[in-house]
């Protein structure tokens, strides 16, 4: 990934994190955008190996401005950016009847329309600068099935897939810019699996669901990820790769879903 210079949203926890270090490892410079600027300062300190290579930006992909700011800052002082992983999310477990109207728009603000946001942005400038790049949406297996307990980040990430086929058709065709997504099933050490999954018993029922019998890791999402932003991926368009352990096909959904949402 020499060359290259990645920007990575949700990039100082979890998953994030694991794709963050897989591509300073690879060569790339990788711009890590979180809210939160203590984790980033330390997701920078863990990363001391590659200090040339990680910067940080504090931003909220809400916020259009703080992703306006971030881009030309990167052109100006880092050089173009030739990838994207759209990868910050929010979500909780919620009863949708019990969903409030600002925990719905909290959810679909950051993964619907903070994906919109830096998508546009960096879409809008390699247009300009004529210039192809890769971009990578990290969806959920539930973007595709709904999933119980969920309803806001099952239909942001919908929203997400759409997207991702859309612009992967529009983009594509006019300006060669490759557009992919990745569906993660249960991630150890993530948002998802520590939010999702909190009572034992759900915990074990989940591990069952994965015909592999085990949740994935960060840095197996991350090998991924950097397969479809590298030159490796260069005739892959408008996929979304399951990434899960088998688990989507291995259980139905209501079987799956009903192990995480335990009320
Ligand atoms: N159950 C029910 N409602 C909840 C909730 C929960 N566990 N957590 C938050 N909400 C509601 C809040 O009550 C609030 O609604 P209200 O004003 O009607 O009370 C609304 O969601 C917004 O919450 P707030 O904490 O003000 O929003 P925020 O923008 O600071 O946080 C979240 C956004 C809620 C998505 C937060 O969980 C977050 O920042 N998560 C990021 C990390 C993450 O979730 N990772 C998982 C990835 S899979």
């Amino acid at each position: 990934m020499e060359n290259e210079v990645i920007v990575v949203t949700g990039g100082s926890s979890g998953m994030g994190k694991a794709m963050v270090k897989q591509f300073a490892q690879a060569g790339a410079r990788v711009i890590v955008c979180a809210r939160n600027e203590e984790r980033l300062a330390q997701t920078k300190q863990e990363l001391e190996t590659f200090p040339e290579q990680i910067q940080t930006f504090a931003l909220d992909v809400r916020n259009r401005e703080d992703i306006e700011r971030m881009v030309q800052d990167v052109y100006e002082h880092v050089g173009p950016i030739t990838g994207v992983v759209n990868n910050a999310a929010g979500n909780f477990l919620c009863p949708s009847e019990d969903l409030s109207e600002n925990g719905w728009h909290a959810v679909i603000d950051i993964v619907l329309n903070g994906t919109w946001h830096m998508t546009q942005t960096i879409g809008k400038r390699w247009i300009t600068d004529q210039q192809t790049g890769s971009m990578v949406n990290i969806v959920a297996t539930y973007a595709e099935t709904g999933g119980p307990g969920v309803v806001h980040s099952a239909s942001a990430k919908a929203g997400v897939l759409a997207m991702t086929k859309t612009l992967a058709v529009e983009w594509g065709a006019s300006y060669g810019i490759r557009v992919n997504a990745i569906a993660p099933g249960p991630i150890e050490n993530t948002g998802g699996v520590d939010k999702l999954i909190q009572s034992e018993k759900a915990h074990k029922m989940a591990l069952k669901s994965v015909p592999l019998q085990r949740f994935g890791k960060g840095e197996e999402v991350a090998r991924l990820a950097q397969y479809l932003l590298s030159p490796e991926g260069s005739y892959i368009n408008g996929t979304c790769v399951t990434i899960d352990g088998g688990q989507s096909i291995g259980q139905s959904g209501f079987l799956t879903g009903a192990a995480a949402f335990q009320r």
